[in-house]
């Protein structure tokens, strides 16, 4: 088991058959801290002790997709549905500008409310009231057209998980979407130019070990600037409802092993992570992940922005939960980078 780990520290690769290896035997808790501290070594070599922050606003829950994993998925009647108007947002901005934020994560659901006019009218107010900001936009799939309109607004990065790497087990979670444009999506987003995130879950149901093998392959060659890993979580109001979920450790290993597969990814610890475990996001830093994404969205609508069920911060103030990751982040060992947190390779962009 450690030779394999050290091979993967040392190469940054690993046939499929070895990464198989890894998911289905290791075990002790010797092998699982081994494999933990190899993965914080290769990080520190790339990013020291820095973990970046970024200030995370969920703009809408409407979304015309149907994920059958997802709390807002659209045939979810019983969500109580929002949409953060230009000025909200602009005051969440500046909530966090004030709390010491640079990077700014707008993530909602496929809201076709949101035209290009309107995410480029409210792109280029952010951008205007704070130019040293980067701005990451996380709403889906969308037209080349549309991406280009976006980047050229001002946007920096995008965040679309491929959710699965798996044809068939995407298929089964998503009715009426398709494998092939998401990926796409991805490919166009990084013609573009924009950094860009991709990712998946752990635990979905009938996932393999050799899938997620596939999702660790497709991220080696990808090779994107940030990497979205959380535990499968189930809600209620889904087809799954019932379904186990993922567990805390499982995601460990797999982000130890994206972390020496992908050595200078930006890997978020995730609120996911969080809600499994009280300690989950120190777990998922002690196992190579660098960033945080506290919410900076208003209390009031907190809990309709439900993916998941029991989702942690819910009923905090952004400033609560500044305070609060900080000292987090530092107990375990880290410090906080309060910076754009750019890619290594977009550093002379700026
Ligand atoms: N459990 C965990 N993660 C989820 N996501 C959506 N629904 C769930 C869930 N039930 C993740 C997806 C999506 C990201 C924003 O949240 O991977 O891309
Ligand atoms: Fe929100 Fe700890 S991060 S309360």
């Amino acid at each position: 088991m450690r030779n394999l780990i050290d091979t993967l520290y040392d190469t940054s690769n690993l046939r499929d058959d070895q990464l198989l290896m890894l998911l289905d035997e290791i075990k002790s808790s010797e092998d699982l801290q081994y494999l933990f501290d190899r993965a914080v070594a290769k990080k520190k070599t790339h990013y020291k002790d820095a973990v970046y922050m970024r200030g995370l606003i969920e703009f809408t829950n409407y979304c015309k997709q149907n994920c059958n994993y997802c709390g807002i998925r659209n045939s979810n009647t019983t969500v109580d549905r929002y949409r953060l108007d230009k000025n909200a947002i602009l005051s969440c901005c500046k909530e966090g500008y004030q709390l010491g934020y640079r990077t700014f994560v707008l993530q909602g659901g496929e809201d076709p409310y949101y035209t290009d006019a309107r995410l480029v009218d409210i792109i280029r107010a952010i951008k205007s009231q704070h130019p040293d900001c980067a701005i990451t936009l996380s709403i889906g799939e969308r037209s080349k057209e549309s991406y280009v309109a976006l980047k050229e607004a001002g946007t920096d990065r995008y965040l679309l998980r491929h959710e699965t790497a798996s044809k068939a087990l995407y298929e089964s979670l998503h009715p009426n979407m398709s494998f092939e444009n998401r990926r796409a999506c991805l490919y166009t987003l990084r013609e573009l130019n924009y950094q860009i995130g991709a990712g998946f879950m752990v635990g979905l149901p009938n996932q393999t070990n050799e899938d997620l093998v596939e999702d660790l392959r497709f991220l080696k060659s990808l090779s994107p600037e940030m990497i979205g890993i959380g535990p499968y979580i189930p809600h209620d109001e889904t087809p799954l409802k019932g379904a186990q979920g993922g567990t805390v450790e499982k995601t460990l290993i797999l982000l130890a092993l994206t972390r020496l597969l992908v050595p200078e990814a930006l890997l978020p610890s995730t609120t996911a992570m969080g809600t499994l475990d009280p300690n989950g996001r120190e777990k998922a830093l002690k196992a190579g992940a660098n960033v945080v994404m506290p919410n900076l969205s208003p209390t009031d609508v907190r809990e309709k922005y439900e993916l998941y069920k029991d989702k942690i911060c819910t009923g905090d103030e952004a400033a609560h939960c500044r305070q609060c990751i900080e000292g987090r982040i530092k107990k375990a060992g880290f410090s906080v980078d309060m910076g754009r947190g750019d890619h290594t390779k977009f550093k002379m962009d700026c």
